[in-house]
């Protein structure tokens, strides 16, 4: 934890989060640490809800806010541990926890169960990231049954059980100045890493020599994780939505389709960028590209607040369904290929999704069965892509382009933000960045 931590605007939002309660008691556990093989774990990443909330990174903690005449919110985490301490590092226990992140109150996890039966008595709600954890419903559902037991004794157990996340994942849709300020870091980071792996590429390298370009690129600027495995696909793999191989050769004429972005303090970035190993687009490719380029432009002077979740992902698929047409890859008109949704073949996933503590963040897309209206403060990408496999009702000249153009946005007062811009992606500019020197 740095030391310039400032606790201030998490303490907003648990009294955000507590005033919208209004009565009643909140659960919220982070991670568990999660083992990788024998003695191992991964590097542990912290639940990001119980994160947005606290600012506290240490495995094995809970958060419980109190809402009511008298609020609180009380942090429970581990014990101070000297042995454990000469080989885990530093862990802040109750006492320091408290002082440094603004708590009412902070007591040992392993405490946690008795202290519950009593917080919970006369309280009426019961919130948690209900379903989330099997383990956790169980826990917490037993705990409640151990309050009805003292009903004798004139307490009562919350009689209604809600989903914390339902405010909370409200909450974190509106990005605040603070997490921008983040965001926009994680993705200067993650754009400069595209940047040196335009630089890398060449024919004969293999994709995980480029994915090693990423990785340094990111380590070296303090951002010490991916925020998601990356995608580093050349040839037809960039065909493979999911691709994570990362193990093939890049051949002379291959596109290469890069989707990574870095983590930087629990936000995400999340860029793809695709480019010719050689670096000089072949015409087939270049014809495909623009199109999807195009579609990308359509869907950014679409993201502006008051329109609609929707419109970025229409705007850009008609541009796809008019390029496929001129393809000949669809037949018909634009109309008839939207409404039969044939383009599917070719681009079969959404325009984007909110980003942010998580890379498809929390958030509903859809508000009372409406999709939802673009407001300042909400970031998400645009992502539109094509996706041609070798096949025999396909010109031979179109096989195994694969291209995705995925940038991340702010939506402002009056536009929106391209958080992800130095990573070069006209024409132009990547054969200008990829000219040898
Ligand atoms: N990299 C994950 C996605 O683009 O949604
Ligand atoms: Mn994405
Ligand atoms: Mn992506």
């Amino acid at each position: 934890m740095m030391s310039m931590f400032d606790p201030a605007p998490y303490a907003r939002r648990r009294a955000c989060l507590i005033s919208q309660m209004r009565r009643g008691i909140a659960v919220i556990p982070t991670a568990p640490e999660a083992a990788r093989n024998g003695g191992t774990h991964y590097p542990y990443r912290f639940d990001s809800h119980f994160y947005y909330l606290t600012g506290f990174d240490e495995p094995e903690a809970v958060l419980v806010l109190v809402a009511g005449d008298a609020p609180q919110s009380i942090l429970f985490c581990r014990e101070k541990n000297r042995e454990r301490e000469v080989w885990d590092g530093f862990r802040y226990g109750p006492d320091a926890a408290k002082e440094s992140f603004g708590f009412d109150a902070a007591f040992p996890i392993a405490q946690l169960d008795e202290k519950l039966v009593e917080l919970m008595g006369g309280q009426p709600a019961l919130l948690y990231p209900v379903g989330r954890d099997a383990a956790w419903d169980t826990r917490l559902l037993g705990l409640r049954n151990r309050v009805q037991e003292k009903a004798r004794s004139g307490v009562s157990a919350p009689d209604e059980i809600r989903d914390v996340r339902v405010a909370l994942d409200e909450m974190r849709l509106i990005k605040e100045g603070a997490e921008l300020v983040v965001m926009r870091r994680a993705a200067a980071i993650s754009a400069n890493a595209h940047v040196r792996a335009m630089r890398a590429a060449r024919p004969g390298r293999m994709e995980y020599e480029i994915e090693a370009e990423l990785l340094h690129e990111f380590c070296a600027s303090g951002a010490r994780s991916p925020a998601y495995p990356p995608i580093v696909a050349g040839g037809g793999n960039g065909c493979v939505l999911h691709y994570t191989g990362n193990s093939a050769p890049l051949g002379e004429s291959d596109l290469l389709l890069i989707d990574a972005g870095c983590e930087v303090e629990g936000y995400a970035a999340d860029i793809t960028r695709t480019f010719p190993v050689n670096g000089k687009f072949g015409a087939a490719q270049k014809e495909v590209y623009e199109i999807v380029l195009a579609a990308q432009a359509a869907a950014i002077a679409a993201a502006r607040p008051g329109r609609r979740w929707n419109e970025p992902h229409d705007a850009a698929l008609r541009v796809i369904a008019q390029g496929l047409v001129d393809l000949k890859l669809c037949s018909g008109s634009v109309d008839s290929v939207l409404e039969s949704e044939s383009y599917k073949r070719y681009y079969m996933h959404r325009t984007g999704h909110w980003l942010g503590l998580d890379v498809h963040d929390a958030g509903a897309y859809k508000v009372a069965g409406e999709w939802r209206t673009l407001q300042p403060g909400m970031t998400f990408t645009v992502e539109p892509g094509c996706y041609i496999r070798a096949a025999d009702d396909v010109p031979q000249a179109l096989w195994n382009i694969g291209i995705r153009i995925e940038d991340d946005l702010a939506i402002t007062a009056d536009g929106c933000e391209v958080l992800t811009e130095v990573a070069p992606k006209t024409v132009a500019a990547i054969e200008e960045l990829m000219k040898p020197r």
